[in-house]
């Protein structure tokens, strides 16, 4: 696979300002550029404008964490994807919390990939099912549902920039603190691949970027990373410690030099 493995690390709703680039200092001296793997970095929404200054763009790219699905209007309290044009390469969307906690159902998840694509972000989209959906059987239909919404209506070019993401809802360390196997992640990584392919046939299956968004530390990671089927993860609380997430990113380094 020639395909970069592609590190994520969301801070979620952690960290000030002044802690935020004191934590992308601390990364990039322990983090080098390697052409094989790309590190991006989802500070909050506050954080990205000092840390687009600050980061060595070669080193580091960066990523919203959400953004409004309207470019502008009275849409008091939010802000848009098209603010964010200039300042991130990647946004989050659909985040299992946001899906769970604040409002953004299948419908609004479309609208926000198709607002990231509409502005030049590729939108990393989350997406998995929780403990009582999977304890119901209903894994693959939820994860269906969410993949078939989330990519309506774009086109193949659109496509090549859309990440997806497993994210086992109840396999974070913020659920009930259970790991998912490899094999599960594989599997359902595998399934995901399988629907890309139905819509938007093989080439673009095999060529989209599919990240496993479960609970990783830089002990466990490799046995993630290693799978065919996986192009690299995203990353909650291991990215908080610029000792885990550095050793993380050097494990997905060491994997890519075996791989040659
Ligand atoms: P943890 O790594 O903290 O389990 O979070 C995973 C996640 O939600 C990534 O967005």
């Amino acid at each position: 696979m020639d395909k970069k493995l592609l590190i994520v690390g969301n801070w979620k709703m952690h960290l000030s300002v002044h802690q935020s680039s004191l934590l992308v200092h601390r990364l990039g001296e322990r983090i080098a550029h390697h052409r094989d793997v790309e590190v991006v970095i989802a500070p909050s929404m506050l954080a990205l404008q000092p840390l687009s200054v600050e980061i060595d763009r070669r080193r580091f790219r960066l990523a919203a964490q959400d953004a409004f699905y309207k470019d502008e209007g009275p849409c008091t309290g939010e802000v848009s994807f098209a603010m964010l044009g200039d300042l991130v390469h990647y946004a989050i969307v659909g985040h299992s919390w946001r899906r769970l906690n604040a409002g953004d159902t299948l419908d609004v998840v479309r609208d926000k990939v198709q607002a990231a694509i509409r502005n030049g972000i590729a939108p990393i989209i989350c997406i998995g099912e929780t403990k009582q959906e999977r304890d119901a059987g209903e894994a693959k239909q939820v994860i269906h549902d969410q993949l078939t919404t989330a990519l309506m209506n774009l086109t193949s070019k659109d496509i090549e920039n859309v990440v997806l993401t497993y994210e086992p809802v109840w396999a974070i360390s913020t659920a009930d603190g259970i790991i998912a196997k490899p094999h599960d992640a594989e599997s359902m990584i595998s399934y995901m691949r399988s629907q890309v392919q139905e819509l938007y046939g093989e080439r673009a299956a095999k060529n989209m970027r599919v990240l496993y968004g479960g609970s990783v530390n830089e002990h466990d990671v490799r046995s993630y990373l290693e799978l065919p089927e996986v192009d690299g993860v995203l990353v909650g609380a291991a990215s908080l410690n610029y000792h885990q997430f550095a050793e993380i990113v050097r494990v997905a380094h060491q994997l890519q030099t075996e791989r040659k």
